[in-house]
């Protein structure tokens, strides 16, 4: 599949669901859904680096997420932590601009400018990865008030509210995809989600590959979009 180049689809966002059903279903902790949904992860920011597409967003940990048992909370922040070190390891071959969204601050300092030097090292290559990570939507739209806030900005314009959330660069997603069957947005891309077309999937996230989101892309393109027309 190639992304077509009408520009009807450039941005694509994940919402990664599934993990943990996917190894109870096994007889195997939640940890190793986990472990399994990072390499499903790995081969679609590969396989969309490979079809073309210009911008990739991925809910990766949402800033609910720390209701979770610590032991399984420490294995997503182990798989990330790996993902950076690959990502520095192997800066020439990796497939896109990596890109954290969400709030760092939890982040040691360490980590924190290694991120950085990464986003600066990748940041001309044509595919945007958006990795959310201690993100929310609420408190997105919050920060972007507060900054507008901070700037004295006193008519607040839909403009100067997108201009400020971290997926301003890219724009907003054109499909938001979730696997493992639940049907919410639980707090991702709110405001970015305004027009997004939403496709749903029973398939949890580990089993999720690139002929699935050929399935999602071809969805896509029956659809008609309208943004509010007729
Ligand atoms: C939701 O499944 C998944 C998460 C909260 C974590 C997603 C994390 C990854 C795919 C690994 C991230 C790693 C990198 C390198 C980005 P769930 O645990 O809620 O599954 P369940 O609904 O079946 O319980």
């Amino acid at each position: 599949m190639r992304i077509l180049s009408d520009g009807r689809l450039s941005h694509i966002a994940i919402i990664m669901d599934g993990n943990g059903r996917w190894a109870n279903k096994r007889g195997l902790p939640r940890e190793v859904g986990h472990k399994y949904g990072a390499g499903a992860f790995r081969k679609i920011v590969e396989y969309c680096g490979d079809i073309g597409l210009r911008a990739l967003t991925v809910y990766a940990f949402s800033t609910e997420n720390w209701k979770r048992p610590e032991k399984e909370v420490n294995s997503i922040l182990a798989l990330l932590r790996q993902y950076v070190d690959e990502c520095e390891k192997n800066l020439n071959k990796y497939p896109a601009y990596f890109h954290f969204i969400g709030d760092l601050s939890v982040f040691d300092e360490t980590l924190r400018a290694r991120i950085e030097r990464i986003e600066e090292k990748t940041k001309d290559r044509p595919l945007t990865l958006n990795i959310a990570f201690n993100y929310g939507g609420r408190s997105e739209i919050a920060r972007a008030f507060s900054r507008l806030a901070e700037r004295g900005v006193r008519e607040i314009t839909q403009e100067d509210i997108s201009a400020e959330l971290y997926t301003a660069p890219c724009g907003d997603p054109d499909l938001i995809i979730r696997t493992g069957g639940d049907m919410r947005i639980s707090n991702f891309l709110l405001w970015q989600a305004a027009y997004a077309e939403l496709y749903f999937t029973d398939v949890l996230w580990p089993d999720f590959d690139e002929k699935e989101l050929d399935k999602a892309i071809e969805d896509f393109y029956s659809r008609k979009r309208r943004f509010g027309g007729v």
